[in-house]
């Protein structure tokens, strides 16, 4: 993707808006600079190695490495659902990040960082992060919820008196959020959601067409259906009961009827929100429609589903996968949404 610059006007040369917004998210980090644009879009992932523990790749890199590395490498995941599982290891990786965002050293004494949590993510959740961002070296860090922050990142002012829905589709959580005039007015999340989508279409083929296939293979078949013009595509794998190597045409409509269970999640979640909602709040979102972001959102059938789901029209951010590091990155401007949305 082209860099972009998220903020412009009053401070061109960035001085005034050191920093970065970050997303960190259970599949990928991004990192946007609010004058640089996204600076680092990576899986979650590294290698770690000795009784230390030392990281010796991470993000794509070390994805790529899965399963093909020899013994003593172990692949670390620093977070699970959103949130952080493991303050040590969570730490690691945001030192990696930092040294991969920044281009001079002085650029990596405590630059001020603003980053992503789920709504619903509890008090001891947002501590965790906030502690590990401070060790790994960030000063001044402010935590942003990650609905506001997309919804910023696409443009919707999450200061208006109008209310808004968003639904975020990501690696380990859905979430949906309403909110308006800087307080969250409902926010629900279930803990199915992209990679879940993954594993329901791994099993599908193993069942349906006694295919075996890797777990990234199933995510690769999942992104490419959407560009599939004929509605079709081949899926190499081996055979579940021979062991040999076999080739299969898979319908789209076969990946949309895999993942249902999931999506009915986010069906079911989104309703509960709407029921929460006062009368005005739900006129503002029939109006206006819901906005859609995380990767999830990218799925062949789900703008479809949703909208026939509820009747109101729902639409999918320009950049799924990075808005909320850059509504993050646009905090730095704009502090009065973070202090907002903080309370
Ligand atoms: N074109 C696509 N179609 C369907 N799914 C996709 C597509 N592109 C990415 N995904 C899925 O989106 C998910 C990752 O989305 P995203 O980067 O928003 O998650 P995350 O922010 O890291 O996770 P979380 O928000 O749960 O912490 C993965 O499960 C990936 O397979
Ligand atoms: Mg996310």
């Amino acid at each position: 993707m082209e860099n972009e610059a998220v903020v412009m006007g009053g401070d061109p040369l960035g001085w005034l808006s050191g920093g970065f917004g970050i997303d960190l998210g259970t599949a990928n980090t991004v990192v946007c600079h609010p004058h640089r644009g996204i600076v680092l879009d990576e899986p979650s992932v590294m290698l770690v190695a000795g009784d230390h523990r030392r990281p010796v790749v991470v993000g794509r890199q070390a994805r790529e490495l899965i399963g093909r590395t020899a013994a003593g490498m172990v692949a670390v995941r620093p977070l699970r659902d959103g949130v952080i599982t493991d303050l040590e290891s969570a730490r690691t990786f945001i030192v990696a990040i930092l040294r991969r965002v920044t281009r001079k050293p002085w650029e990596r004494v405590r630059p001020r960082a603003v980053i992503g949590i789920p709504a619903g993510a509890t008090a001891l959740e947002r501590r965790a992060l906030a502690e590990a961002a401070d060790e790994a070296g960030f000063g001044h860090v402010t935590l942003i919820p990650e609905p506001i922050a997309g919804a910023l990142g696409c443009g919707l002012d999450p200061l208006a008196p109008r209310a808004h829905m968003v639904v975020d589709v990501g690696g380990g959580t859905a979430e949906v959020t309403g909110f308006c005039y800087g307080g969250i007015l409902t926010t629900r999340s279930c803990r199915v959601a992209g990679d879940e989508m993954t594993l329901a279409l791994h099993q599908y083929l193993r069942q349906e067409h006694q295919l075996l296939v890797g777990e990234l293979t199933a995510e690769e078949v999942k992104v490419r259906v959407r560009d599939e013009a004929d509605g079709s595509l081949v899926v190499e794998g081996r055979d579940a009961a021979t062991g040999r190597p076999k080739l299969i045409t898979l319908r789209a409509e076969e990946v949309v009827e895999a993942i249902r269970p999931t999506s009915d999640g986010i069906v079911q979640i989104l309703a509960a929100c709407l029921d929460d909602l006062p009368p005005q709040a739900v006129g503002d979102i029939m109006r206006d429609g819901v906005l859609a972001f995380g990767g999830g959102s990218l799925l062949k059938g789900f703008t479809q589903l949703l909208e026939d789901a509820f009747g109101f029209p729902l639409r999918v951010a320009e950049r799924p996968l990075t808005c909320v590091a850059e509504g993050a990155a646009r905090c730095l401007l704009r502090p009065e949404v973070a202090r907002a949305y903080s309370e």
